[in-house]
């Protein structure tokens, strides 16, 4: 091992969202970084992740429309998908993207080694085995975001043919007829929501009594009937026992739900932190029995100087949250007093159809926190603009404390499911976190004719009066 006696003021272990968010928020700060990753830039969501999921979620929206085209009069042939065509569009915007995250590293002048970077003491990383040879570097201080795997179930090979999961259904050259989803999650959710739009016969297989946990009741019940009418069959409190492989697929063992013959197999049951190749040698930084790096609410771990990030902490796994706490410990090691991040009131969106996002508590958390809660519950069926896009289906929920006149005071939670809700939760995040009433809200002109006037007709409901709500 060569130590260079390269000094920077941070080393970030992993180039996904947390570490380049990191290394390029520090570098705009000033700061001499390094960025050491062994795969390619954009880590999961760039690659295998966010960006690759939801460009096959368009396709399906692209077909979907067409199919609906006769609606609006507009004739067209029944449309067919070009999988080999819909892989390389979808290779197009990663590659795209990767290069933009790179030409950003560079044009901060973060300096990128190629390699595997383990932490040892005194905060020195050791590269090896990549294109940058084997190296030591040193960071005043080091932020550890080596992101996060999907997990896997006992029994269910990975190979990549029957048994998927979300990383190799990315890149299938071929449109199973069935396919089994097991896991109801968003990943679940969306790869159902893709597979049967581009014409495999679904079925998602969950353990738990629904789908989407942690989603608000209502909002779970538009997404399980939208399914329903798009034939995506859903079996909840179901466990896979286990599985038969045959020539064209696999059966699975259902236990008392029977046997499910399907041609792919897509194991979606969550993402576990993926610290293996880090080390920690010698160092204070310590794993929680699921592998998660223990971070402090700064995100800083147990050894001085030494930060972790994004799916390498047991936060919500989402790119966002890596941003958030890459701008978080960079300001914390700029001697900025930087707050902690409320993870009760981050974003979520869903990209399945119809769409889900929120922010806050739902209506069960606002009461089991004890609030007194008031509810607005608002269709798209009414919207105009759903009308006129021809996507009904849907609403809107907010959760707000009740005053004691019987209006909304405080809004707690903004929940959604319907077209485009995944662009619309913009101001409802805001009021959630600024802690904004429903009379400062309800101020607030919404254009007509659009999709978020559900949101302001929600909102004006619950100052005890309405337009059209
Ligand atoms: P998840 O933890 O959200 O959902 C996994 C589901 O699998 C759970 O409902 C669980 O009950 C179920 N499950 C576990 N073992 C099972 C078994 N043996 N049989 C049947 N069901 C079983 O994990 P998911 O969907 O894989 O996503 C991983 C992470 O990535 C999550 O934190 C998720 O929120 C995040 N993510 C977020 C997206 C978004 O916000 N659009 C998109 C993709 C991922």
């Amino acid at each position: 091992m060569v130590n260079d006696g390269t000094n920077f003021d941070l080393v970030v272990i992993g180039g996904g969202p947390g570490g380049y968010g990191a290394a390029l928020y520090a570098a705009s700060a000033g700061l001499e970084v390094a960025l050491v990753e062994m795969g390619k830039l954009g880590g999961t969501c760039l690659n295998v992740g966010c960006i690759p999921a939801k460009e096959l979620l368009e396709t399906a929206a692209v077909l979907r429309t067409v199919r609906e085209a006769e609606d609006f009069g507009v004739n067209t042939s029944a449309p067919t998908l070009d999988i080999t065509v819909t892989m390389a569009r979808k290779q197009r915007v990663i590659d795209t993207l990767v290069s933009g995250v790179g030409q950003l590293l560079k044009g901060r002048n973060v300096t990128v080694f190629n390699g595997t970077g383990s932490l040892v003491a005194d905060r020195r990383v050791q590269i090896t085995g990549g294109e940058s040879g084997d190296v030591e570097i040193v960071g005043r201080n080091v932020v550890l975001a080596s992101g996060s795997k999907p997990r896997t179930i006992p029994g269910f090979d990975i190979d990549g043919q029957v048994i998927l999961t979300s990383d190799e259904v990315l890149s299938i050259d071929r449109v199973p007829a069935t396919a089994a989803i097991i896991g109801g999650g968003a990943i679940g959710c969306e790869f159902a929501s893709a597979l049967a739009d581009f014409g495999t016969e679904v079925t998602i297989l969950e353990a738990l009594p629904s789908i989407l946990a942690g989603c608000d009741s209502d909002v779970t019940k538009v997404v399980q009937r939208a399914f329903k009418k798009r034939s995506i069959a859903v079996k909840t409190g179901v466990m896979v026992g286990g599985h038969a492989p045959h020539g064209n697929g696999t059966v699975l063992d259902l236990g008392e739900g029977g046997l499910l013959d399907v041609e792919m197999v897509v194991v979606s049951v969550g993402r576990r932190p993926f610290p293996d190749h880090l080390g920690l040698e010698g160092t204070a930084v310590q794993l929680d029995d699921r592998k998660f790096v223990v971070v402090d609410d700064l995100c800083r771990t147990a050894e001085p100087g030494v930060y972790a990030i994004g799916d390498l902490v047991n936060t919500p796994q989402l790119a966002h949250v890596g941003f958030a706490e890459a701008i978080m410990v960079v300001k914390h090691m700029l001697g900025e007093a930087p707050s902690p991040i409320d993870y009760g009131k981050v974003p979520w969106a869903i990209y399945c159809h119809p769409e889900v996002a929120f922010a806050g508590h739902n209506e069960e958390s606002a009461r089991e926190a004890g609030y007194d809660v008031l509810v607005s519950k608002h269709r798209f069926s009414g919207n105009s603009r759903a009308m006129i896009v021809g996507s009904t289906e849907g609403m809107v929920k907010i959760i707000a404390e009740k005053n004691a006149d019987g209006t909304g005071g405080q809004i707690l939670g903004v929940h959604m499911a319907g077209p485009w809700v995944t662009e619309q939760l913009g101001q409802g995040y805001l009021a959630v976190n600024w802690e904004a009433t429903v009379d400062e809200v309800a101020e607030f002109i919404q254009p007509h004719p659009t999709l978020s006037e559900l949101f302001g007709e929600s909102v004006l409901a619950m100052t005890g009066r309405s337009l059209h709500g």
